[in-house]
């Protein structure tokens, strides 16, 4: 039996979507959390582990990141490796919003070095308890987890060089928010370095409501454009949306028979309509020759502010 999400007409329909939304997220990381620390792969968490090996997980970390924690590959959520998109410099400070076990936390904080600093960011305290279990167990020393949501972080404003995420911002119910807060925490000229879900083409919207859905990151993934959109009227600039890969509902570990049939959906309509994505931008502005922020605004165009997309 599917489970909808309801619509939200009005400010306090939103906040009931929102809290709901989160709410089932929570509950599937913290189950996914859960199995990792027992020692297997982390289940169902976007996809499920078996069925989505090819799209999510730790497929993405084959070779070069060999030597990264065991705890923190098994617990793998991820559809693409951020770090492969984004140069790190010795002694800077990194922000990875919904850091699950921590996997891309350990792979930048060892790029950072001793000098830097990694944040994790994630809302789930069982994530958390593995993360730091994986960051005890493999003696990182320069990163830090901390309890938060991605739409409210709690860092300073112009705090961060990078602020880099794999497969999550696909799972707020309020993207406009997150990346806004994205713009916020990042020093001008800081850079925005992002794995996430996308569509290619609309998806049927009796499944974009499925709660299911949304939770596995696929029912909130926005469209290329809407993006590129929301980003920019958040601030950023020199955004790209790279596309990695494409697949459908089976290939991303959904249960895609029993759902096309309960809610009526041709296969077709949805072969191929989800893909991975690398997705880059940049706060614009400098630092000035004393290392304080430049004014963001004063030498570069206002943000333009395109028709807000319809969807969180
Ligand atoms: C798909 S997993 C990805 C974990 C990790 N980035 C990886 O690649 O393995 C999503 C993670 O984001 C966290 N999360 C989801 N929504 C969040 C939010 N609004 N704020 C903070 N963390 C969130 C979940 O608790 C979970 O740990």
């Amino acid at each position: 039996m599917t489970t909808e999400i309801p619509a939200s007409a009005d400010a306090a329909d939103a906040a009931g979507r929102a809290a709901r939304i989160h709410e089932a997220v929570r509950r599937r990381y913290a189950e996914a959390a859960r199995t990792a620390a027992g020692g297997a792969d982390a289940a169902c968490g976007c996809g499920c582990a078996e069925e989505a090996v090819a799209v999510f997980g730790r497929s993405h970390y084959a070779d070069g990141e060999a030597a990264a924690p065991a705890g923190a590959l098994r617990a793998s959520l991820g559809c693409a490796n951020p770090n492969a998109l984004v140069d790190l410099a010795a002694g800077e400070v990194v922000l990875d919003l919904g850091s699950g076990g921590g996997i891309d936390v350990f792979l930048a904080a060892r790029r950072v070095g001793p000098a830097g600093k990694v944040y994790g960011l994630d809302m789930t305290d069982e994530m958390l308890a593995l993360a730091r279990r994986n960051q005890a167990e493999a003696a990182v020393t320069n990163a830090e987890f901390l309890r938060g949501t991605m739409e409210d972080v709690p860092l300073p404003a112009g705090s961060v060089d990078v602020v880099m995420s794999n497969c999550v911002i696909n799972l707020s119910p309020d993207k406009d928010r997150v990346l806004r807060e994205a713009f916020r925490v990042l020093r001008p000229g800081g850079r925005f370095a992002v794995a996430d879900v996308v569509t290619l083409r609309p998806i049927p919207a009796a499944l974009a409501r499925q709660i299911e859905l949304w939770s596995a990151c696929l029912g909130g993934a926005l469209s290329v454009d809407h993006y590129r959109a929301k980003l920019a009227a958040a601030g950023f600039t020199g955004i790209e949306v790279e596309v990695l890969h494409s697949y459908g509902l089976a290939e991303a570990g959904a249960d895609a028979d029993r759902l096309l049939a309960e809610l009526g959906i041709d296969a077709a309509e949805v072969e191929g309509v989800f893909a991975s994505a690398f997705v880059r931008a940049t706060r614009p502005g400098s630092e000035t020759a004393d290392g304080a922020p430049a004014q963001v605004g004063a030498s570069e165009p206002a943000p333009s502010a395109p028709a807000p997309p319809s969807r969180g």
